[in-house]
């Protein structure tokens, strides 16, 4: 077999067989396949697509092209969830411990922040302590303990789509359907667990900016999890506009805590709690009223709070943290900023939001870059509030003034304002089974 071939099969939009997919997997994943023929391979599915069987054989030989986690031991109570990424997108940090609360086990490896989005580990690096590396028998012996473990992903696991992932990047074929499809999914593949909850955010600070193509994105990974034997939803949610009112690492740890101790009811909530019950459904049996019911209850009654201290301290972190948020790391500056007019909070556009917060040190421009835990924004005001000419809108936190005025100019350019209120985007487009 020639990878030249299976190129030009591609290119004339033919159905590549498994045989040929592997061969590309296991090629490229060795080194054997060079670079520029894995990138005018991507550039080829780019253009013509895969057919879903394509698309599964990409996504299980991707999965099984390095490290796979075994979780066979929690038979059918294993279950992950997966955010496509947003700006506030605290979620994890929520519905993990309130699935653990009913029962589930929940095993998950998450990433650190890209771009303008954040990430669940350096969300949880913001505890003084938390270990965010386990190894693998740790790993497994704290989930069948207290039903919950987070850690950052391993090194070599799904090492093909690492690869191509860092190719597709500087080759502009990031944006294909069954290419996105099989990374993801590969790598929840290959992480275990029987059940899976994805979360594709729509909107201004989302890869899939239209709700269409986050429902078709959707759609395919639900049916490619289907055909790898997985239970699997995917929820379609709004991220046009900020999750929750904090931005940032420490701030977001902060106002999880709130939800989680039931002092939070907004949109934050909202969301976690549709994730959380459709992981309780999937992976307890539940019906979705009950299931939604249950997730309630766990988050009124304290027993998702209490499960959080516990995964928190059992992964070695700061519980006085938890108990008195005022420990957790804190900005030496915090800067208001003011509504320069009268009106409504028209839109506000989470992918310069999330850019803000980066320029104020939550986020890394590059890849070795330090972050500083205490940085963030804190919103005052969100879409649909009125508002009047020298009212708070946010808060900038940071340790580091020197990006101020670009933060606070940055932050006003994102922010559109009308004279009316307009109707706001559901929170929850759609929820795919
Ligand atoms: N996230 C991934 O892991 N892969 C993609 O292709 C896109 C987003």
């Amino acid at each position: 077999m020639r990878m030249y071939d299976i190129i030009h099969k591609k290119r004339l939009g033919k159905e590549l067989s498994e045989e040929e997919i592997n061969f590309f997997v296991e090629g490229f994943t060795k080194g054997d396949i060079p670079d520029y023929q894995a990138s005018a391979f991507a550039m080829a599915i780019m253009f013509q697509g895969m057919t879903d069987r394509e698309t599964s054989a990409l996504t299980m030989a991707m999965a099984e092209s390095g490290d796979t986690v075994d979780l066979s031991m929690l038979g059918k109570l294993s279950v992950d969830k997966h955010s496509t990424g947003g700006v506030g997108d605290k979620t994890t940090l929520i519905v993990a411990p309130i699935v653990a609360s009913l029962g589930a086990k929940v095993a998950k490896m998450s990433g650190r922040g890209l771009g303008h989005t954040g990430g669940t580990v350096d969300k949880l690096e913001a505890i003084n302590g938390y270990k965010t590396t386990l190894s693998p028998n740790d790993f497994i012996k704290q989930v069948e303990k207290i039903g919950i473990a987070v850690i950052g992903q391993s090194g070599n696991l799904a090492p093909c789509d690492k690869k191509l992932y860092a190719l597709r990047d500087v080759t502009a074929t990031v944006e294909s359907i069954p290419l996105i499809t099989s990374s993801i999914m590969s790598k929840k593949i290959a992480a275990g667990s029987h059940s899976i909850v994805l979360d594709i955010k729509t909107g201004s600070g989302a890869f899939m900016k239209t709700s269409e193509e986050a429902e078709e994105l959707g759609r395919k990974m639900v049916d490619i999890g289907k055909a790898c034997g997985r239970n699997i939803a995917a929820l379609i949610t709004d991220m046009d506009t900020p999750l929750g009112y904090n931005i940032g690492n420490a701030l977001e740890v902060k106002e999880a805590i709130s939800v989680l101790r039931g002092e939070y009811k907004g949109d934050l909530r909202i969301v976690c709690e549709a994730l959380a019950a459709n992981m309780v459904e999937l992976s307890l049996g539940y019906d979705s009223l009950t299931s939604e019911k249950m997730v309630k209850d766990s988050l009124d009654s304290g027993k998702a709070y209490e499960k959080f201290k516990e995964w928190i301290a059992e992964q070695g972190g700061d519980i006085s943290q938890i108990e008195d948020i005022s420990l957790l790391p804190t900005a030496t500056y915090v800067h208001d900023i003011v509504s320069p007019c009268d009106g409504y909070i028209d839109s506000m556009n989470a992918e310069s939001i999330g850019l803000t917060s980066v320029l104020l040190g939550a986020g890394r421009k590059n890849k070795d870059d330090v972050i500083d835990m205490s940085a963030g924004i804190v919103l005052c005001k969100k879409n649909g509030d009125r508002v009047k000419k020298g009212d708070v809108l946010a808060y900038l936190h940071t340790s580091c003034m020197e990006n101020i005025s670009s933060a606070e100019a940055m932050f006003l350019s994102s922010v559109k304002f009308s004279d009316a209120p307009t109707s706001l985007p559901p929170l929850i487009y759609k929820i795919i089974k």
